[in-house]
C-alpha cells in the first residue's frame, strides 16, 4: 500500500525572534520520520514523504496515496493539528488518527476538559485567564498550575508553572499570555502519581495498550511537574515504570478514566492520555494527545508501548490497521 507520511520538521520552521526557546518544541525530527518510514517499509508498504503545509497539499493533489499517516503538528491556531486530516477529508483520502474536530478540541485543553467532564470524567478544577488581574478571581485554592491553553510537548510548562502564591500566579499568567499569545489555563494542582496511558482503536474497539508511571528522580513527588526542563533532560530527571507502581484497583480506575476520556473526545486509532492521582488517590484527567510523538527512542507512547510488549513496528502497524478497518466500516 502507498502510505503518505504528513509531518512538519523542526528544521523547516522559523521561530519568532525574541520568543521563548520552546516555540518549535512540537515539531518533529528527521529521525522520527525515517523511523516511521522504515516501520511502514518493514510491513511491506511504500512510504511517500509528503511533508506539511502547502507542500503537503501540492504533493497529495499531484500523487494521492492510498492512506495518509499524519504526525503533522501544523501551525498558526488551536486547529493546527486538524489541518492535514481536514484536507484528507475534503479530498476523500483515508487518514490515520482522529478526525479534525477531535484534533482541534483536544489541543484546546479547556474545551477538552469541559467535554470529558460532561461525560462524568473527573478533571481538576480550572479557569481560563487572559490577563494577570483575573488571578484574583480564582475559585479554588493554590497551589495551581499555569500552562498555555492550547499547546503540547510541555511548551510553556516550566519548573515555575506550579504556583503557590497570587504573586506567582500573576507572574506565570503574564509569561504565558505574553510568550505564547494565547490564554493561560489555570488548573488545580493534583499532587499524586502521574501516569500516561496509551489507547489503540476506535469506539467500542478502543483498548488500553499500556500505562506508564512518570516518577521524578530529583524533584519531590508531591511538587513534581513534567516540565520542559524535565522532558529535555528525561534520562537524568525521571524514571518510567511500566506498569505503574500503584494498587491494581487504582490502575484499573486510571485506565477507566483514560478510556472514558478517549471516548468522550471521539479519539480514533491511537492517543496517549495523561492522568494524575489526587491526594486521595482518585485519577484525574489532565489532557489527551491524539497525535502522540512517534520518536521510537524518546516518545512517551513508544516507550510505554515497547515496555508493554508492543514494539515500535507493531505499534505503527496497529495504527494503520485501525485506520483501514474504520475505512471499511466508514466510521
Ligand atoms: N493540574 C495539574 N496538576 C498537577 N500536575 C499537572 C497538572 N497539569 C499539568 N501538570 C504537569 O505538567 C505536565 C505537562 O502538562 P500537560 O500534560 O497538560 O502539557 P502538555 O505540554 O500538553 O504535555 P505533552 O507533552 O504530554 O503534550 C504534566 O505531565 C504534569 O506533570
Ligand atoms: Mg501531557
Amino acid at each position: 500500500m502507498r502510505i503518505g507520511i504528513a509531518f512538519d520538521l523542526k528544521s523547516d520552521q522559523t521561530a519568532r525572534a525574541g520568543g521563548p526557546d520552546d516555540l518549535l518544541e512540537e515539531y518533529d525530527s528527521e529521525e522520527t520520520v525515517e523511523a516511521l518510514a522504515a516501520a511502514l517499509r518493514e510491513r511491506g508498504h511504500a512510504p511517500l514523504l509528503l511533508g506539511g503545509g502547502r507542500g503537503f497539499v501540492e504533493r497529495v493533489l499531484a500523487n494521492p496515496p492510498d492512506l495518509v499517516f499524519t504526525i503533522a503538528e501544523g501551525s498558526g491556531s488551536r486547529s493546527r493539528e486538524a489541518h492535514v486530516p481536514a484536507v484528507c477529508e475534503m479530498l476523500r483520502i483515508p487518514c490515520t488518527h482522529s478526525d479534525p474536530l477531535t484534533l482541534a478540541v483536544t489541543l484546546d485543553k479547556a474545551a477538552a476538559k469541559k467535554l470529558v467532564a460532561a461525560d462524568g470524567v473527573a478533571t481538576p478544577r480550572f479557569t481560563v485567564v487572559e490577563d494577570e488581574d483575573s488571578a484574583a478571581r480564582l475559585e479554588f485554592e493554590l497551589p495551581a498550575i499555569v500552562k498555555p491553553n492550547q499547546e503540547g510537548s510541555s511548551m510553556g510548562v516550566r519548573l515555575t508553572s506550579r504556583v503557590r502564591t497570587l504573586e506567582e500566579l500573576r507572574r506565570e499568567t503574564l509569561r504565558v499570555v505574553r510568550d505564547y499569545g494565547e490564554p493561560a489555563l489555570v488548573e488545580e494542582y493534583v499532587s499524586g502519581t502521574e501516569m500516561t496511558i496509551g489507547i489503540l482503536g476506535t469506539g467500542k474497539d478502543a483498548r488500553v495498550i499500556g500505562a506508564m508511571e512518570i516518577a521524578p528522580r530529583i524533584a519531590k513527588p508531591e511538587e513534581f511537574v513534567y516540565s520542559l526542563e524535565v522532558k529535555r533532560d528525561w534520562e537524568r530527571q525521571v524514571e518510567y515504570h511500566v506498569p505503574p507502581r500503584v494498587p491494581p484497583a487504582t490502575l484499573r480506575a486510571a485506565e477507566h478514566c483514560a478510556l472514558a476520556a478517549y471516548r468522550a473526545l471521539g479519539c480514533r486509532d491511537i492517543a496517549r492520555v495523561d492522568v494524575r492521582l489526587d491526594a486521595r488517590g482518585t485519577p484525574k484527567f489532565l489532557e489527551a494527545n491524539p497525535l502522540p510523538g512517534m520518536n521510537p527512542r524518546t516518545g512517551d507512547l513508544c516507550i510505554l508501548s515497547t515496555r508493554s510488549g508492543l514494539g515500535y513496528v507493531d505499534l505503527v502497524d496497529r495504527i494503520v490497521v485501525s485506520a483501514l478497518s474504520r475505512q471499511a466500516r466508514r466510521t
